[in-house]
């Protein structure tokens, strides 16, 4: 969970339960749904040539959104002096952008940060939002890197089928012509919603609609009590679509949505009306809940890798269908191990590679039984000088698995 902002500038939306039945076009918002394939025909990230002849990077943009971020990341190398091999400075927008695409610095510029080729290994990484914002300013708006990229998980993602279970119907929860101006960068703006049924439905599906894909860096739906997580997208996830049944919505339950901007090439006038849909029918068949096992006791000394781990021993029996890991920026491992009560072994997810920007839910079809023990272990590579602790800002950590369950009440196990 990222940091909310006092309550007091959430924007309050009450919907009035007559749903704006826009079309969806599921290409608009879908994408591709295996984000270890970089080829297929929707791919997120976009062609290979990345800026193309007619791109040129706003200068204003480059002084106050680019420029700070380059100097994090690539200044002791390629700063007014360059060091340690690098061949030229990147602090000139002229020197940048002189020449003919794609032969320009800048090309080159968002060539070696599509593949990750830049900064060296060596030097860490670019936290995703300093590289969403430098991939977008030099690609006008147009690439936003692939943060699944090295990304490997021992289940598959939880793929939805093309279309809406039939007989249900859609419940749009939208912002409303949000103003992105040229310099919101890193902006995270929160919607809440309720009174959005009259009556208990069951949400079978959900997917996002998105209106500006230049701008808009992810998009997470959590209810509100509890904060966990229902749903998330960035760009390359798909819908998800519970196969029997859905989540329970009633009248006054409230959903917060969040929707992280970044306009990192610094367009103007944008104007977003991005959100998601909630496909809902009545309440019939299997009722999942969602469960949040978790590890709060996180204590990663400074510049060091380190793990942290927490066991659960349900005292019931429940059915787990899928789940969505969640770190921060700097965890890149996380194993979640049932241990039955014979002493055998088995894994609910083992992921490696992990990128905040990547966050997917992943079939995990599994019955756990009184007696198992649940182990969830995350690891994280702490870059800072202080020790790494749990907290919400971008700069903590958290270890969840969040993991659809039925038995709904099910879900109040594992709490801690
Ligand atoms: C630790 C030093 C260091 C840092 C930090 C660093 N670079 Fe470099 N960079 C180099 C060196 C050395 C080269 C030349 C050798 C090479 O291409 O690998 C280079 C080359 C480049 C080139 C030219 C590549 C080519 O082949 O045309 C680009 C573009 C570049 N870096 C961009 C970046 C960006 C963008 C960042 C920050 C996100 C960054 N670098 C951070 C050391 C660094």
């Amino acid at each position: 969970m990222r940091a909310i902002p006092t309550f007091l500038s959430l924007v309050l939306i009450v919907a009035c339960g007559d749903p704006d039945p826009i079309p969806l076009d599921p290409s608009d918002s879908t994408g591709p749904t295996d984000p270890t394939d970089p080829t297929g025909p929707t791919d997120p990230t976009g062609p290979t040539d990345p800026t193309g002849a007619s791109c040129v990077p706003s200068r204003a943009a480059f002084e106050d959104n680019a420029l700070p971020a380059i100097e994090r990341n690539c200044g002791t190398c390629h700063g007014e002096t360059v060091a340690f091999g690098a061949p030229y400075t990147l602090l000139d927008y002229d020197e940048l952008l002189a020449g003919e695409a794609p032969d320009r610095r800048v090309d080159r510029f968002v060539e070696v940060l599509m593949d990750r080729t830049m900064p060296p290994a060596t030097q860490g990484l670019v936290p995703h939002n300093d590289l969403d914002t430098l991939v977008s300013w030099g690609s006008c708006g147009e690439l936003h890197p692939d943060f699944a990229d090295g990304l490997s998980a021992s289940r598959p993602i939880w793929e939805a089928p093309p279309d809406p279970p039939a007989g249900s119907t859609n419940v749009d929860i939208r912002a409303n012509g949000e103003q992105i101006g040229p310099n919101d960068i890193d902006d995270y703006r929160y919607f809440l919603f309720s009174n959005l049924v009259d009556d208990d439905v069951f949400i079978r599906r959900m997917e996002a609609i998105i209106d500006d894909d230049r701008v808009v860096h992810h998009i997470t739906l959590r209810e509100l009590l509890g904060l966990n997580y229902l749903y998330t997208w960035a760009p390359g996830t798909g819908p998800i679509e519970f196969p029997d049944g859905g989540l329970r919505l009633k009248r006054f339950d409230t959903l917060l949505m969040e929707i992280h901007y970044n306009n990192g090439a610094g367009l103007p006038d944008v104007v977003d009306s991005s959100g998601l849909r909630l496909w809902v029918d009545e309440p019939a068949g299997t009722e999942w809940g969602m469960a949040a096992p978790s590890v709060y006791d996180i204590s990663i000394p400074a510049n060091s890798i380190g793990e942290a781990s927490s066991t659960c021993d349900p005292t019931r029996e429940f059915d787990i269908l899928a789940g969505m890991p969640h770190m921060h920026e700097t965890g890149t491992d996380l194993v979640h191990m049932i241990t039955r009560s014979d002493g055998s072994e088995e894994t609910l997810i083992e992921l490696s590679g992990w990128s905040f920007e990547a966050q997917y839910f992943y079939e995990m079809p599994t019955t756990i039984y009184p007696g198992d023990r649940l182990t969830l272990t995350c690891t994280f590579d702490n870059p800072y000088n202080h020790t790494l602790t749990w907290g919400e800002g971008t700069s903590d950590e958290m270890c969840f698995n969040f993991i659809y369950v039925t038995p709904p009440e099910a879900a109040f196990q594992c709490l801690f």
